[in-house]
């Protein structure tokens, strides 16, 4: 499997008497003591304050100066402005450090160490060092698995992160290499997101995730479509009716002797999306390659739990599906009945991310979780309503809702918490089923919403997260890669965490 390899390998700066680095790279923002936040020598700090000032350098966001290095520790000082220190956001301090280093790559450095002397003011103060050093260490994710030669940014072969003022290195060194596991998580996460439906079909997407677990102390285990057929998960068999390659689903297994909970995690996994005999309209048709973001966030959250085997009891359900559209496609009007017994007529086949979680809600039940939550690629509306910005929250209890609502800003990955009501339910009533998989323009992302809580096995703590906005992006969105995001990595991962220290 082709992890994305971390390129910018990250370690603590420990001052100017070691090896001699190609580079500084310094991140400051607008005011004269711009860089009095960062442990640098002070006679280092002190000449780099008098340069910045005598060339004019002010920190506004963008502005890039290149200077001479004061210190034989480096060959060369560059400094971005990041702007204001009162109003330096996430999105700009990860548009910040990508530039940081493409101009470290194009310098042709190799070593370099990079201070930060801001922090992002919408993430939680505490947590905003170590969600800096996260941003760093994806700073240069590229998805080049289908290049013949890497892009210039590989040149970076190690960053070193300069302590900030009253930071004590050791503490430091801890949460770098923290910092840099979730990065490959999450940079896990963005290469399956990216690869395209001929490459990642399901059946190839189960052998990758056996492959990423194979020796480990998760279980794998993968139900094909004869067996989908006879435990009646006919909603993800009915998606994937339509393409040659069968659909499956991927169960993985974390099961310690004394757990304190059951969590359940549910990805959505269309490997690709067309809509269906419901076909989507051309433009922009390829960014449903991204449509299994979720399962690949699952995937990546659970390569988490098999390195810190938390004591919680984790199960992953990945459907895995493409929804085409042949002659033997499930078509508009079919009426599915559903292992729960509930009957489903299908209004559009577009409409197939909630068949396929439906299924693998209600076959959570067995596992008796005590929280439920699934990640997906749901609506269009979703993107429409929230952006790039923030997913989409639906959740049957307060206090799970609210823990994730913090850990989203502990995080950095925003979440906006929508209503689950019965008149949204009311919009899903079928002439001829129980309910149909779509409930009509207006509404209709609560009303996708109002669909999966039909499947939740009673009495279950459950949230949704439609990540159709935020899982993958396009050009220049946020300082991010076009392309998969990862999104939701970081916050399944801090959720796990939350629940396993019994809080
Ligand atoms: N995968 C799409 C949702 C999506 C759209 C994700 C754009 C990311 C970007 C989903 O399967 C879908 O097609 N949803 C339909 C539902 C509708 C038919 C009720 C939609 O949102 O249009
Ligand atoms: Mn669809
Ligand atoms: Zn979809």
């Amino acid at each position: 499997m082709s992890v994305g390899v971390i390129v910018a390998r990250l370690s603590v700066w420990r001052g100017a008497a070691a090896r001699r680095l190609d580079g500084l790279y310094l991140l400051a923002c607008e005011g004269a003591e711009a860089l009095d936040g960062v442990a640098l020598p002070v006679a280092l700090r002190r000449a780099l304050s008098r340069e910045l000032e005598r060339v004019g350098f002010a920190g506004r966001e963008g502005e890039l100066l290149a200077a001479a290095s004061p210190t034989p520790a480096f060959r060369r000082v560059v400094v971005l402005g990041l702007g204001k220190p009162g109003e330096i956001t996430l999105a700009g301090l990860r548009k910040a450090l990508r530039r940081l280093l493409e101009q470290a790559a194009r310098q042709g450095d190799r070593t370099i160490a990079v201070a930060v002397a801001a922090a992002p003011t919408d993430v939680e103060p505490a947590l905003a060092r170590a969600v800096t050093l996260v941003e760093l260490g994806l700073a240069d994710y590229r998805f080049d698995r289908f290049r013949a030669r890497a892009r210039d940014a590989a040149t970076i072969s190690r960053a070193h992160v300069v302590p900030s003022r009253g930071e004590g290195a050791g503490r430091l060194a801890a949460l770098v290499r923290d910092a840099e596991r979730t990065a490959a998580r999450v940079r896990l996460a963005r290469d399956l997101g990216n690869r395209p439906g001929n490459d990642l079909t399901p059946a190839r997407f189960a052998r990758e995730i056996r492959g990423l677990f194979r020796g480990g102390r998760v279980r794998v285990t993968v139900l094909r479509r004869r067996q989908l057929e006879r435990a009646g998960l006919n909603g993800i068999v009915a998606v994937g009716a339509g393409s040659a390659h069968e659909p499956c689903l991927v169960s993985l297994e974390h099961r310690p002797a004394r757990p304190r909970a059951t969590v359940v995690l549910i990805g959505k996994g269309v490997t690709f999306d067309s809509g269906g005999i419901s076909l989507k309209p051309p433009a922009d048709m390829a960014s449903m390659k991204h449509d299994m973001a979720g399962a690949a966030a699952v995937v990546a959250a659970m390569r988490g739990v098999a390195e810190r085997r938390p004591a919680l009891r984790v199960v992953a359900l990945l459907p895995l599906v493409e929804n085409l559209p042949s002659g033997s496609a499930m078509r508009p009007g079919d009426i599915l009945r559903m292992s729960s017994g509930v009957t489903v007529e299908v209004d559009d086949t577009d409409a197939e991310g909630r068949l396929i979680l439906a299924d693998a809600l209600a076959y959570a039940a067995r596992f008796r979780p005590d929280v439920l939550v699934d990640v997906a690629t749901l609506t269009g509306a979703c993107r429409i309503a929230l952006g790039h910005e923030l997913a989409g929250l639906f959740c049957n209890d307060d206090d799970l809702a609210g823990r994730l609502e913090g850990l989203a800003r502990a995080t950095g990955e925003g979440v906006w918490r929508l209503p689950l009501r019965a008149g949204y339910r009311e919009l899903l009533r079928s002439e001829f089923a129980d309910l149909k998989n779509t409930g009509g323009r207006w509404g209709s992302l609560p009303a996708s919403a109002a669909f999966l809580e039909r499947f939740v096995p009673a009495g279950v703590r459950w949230a949704h997260l439609d990540i159709a906005g935020v899982g993958h992006v396009g050009r220049g969105v946020n300082g991010l890669q076009p392309g998969a995001t990862g999104f939701g990595v970081r916050l399944l991962g801090a959720l796990l965490d939350e629940l396993a220290g019994g809080r």
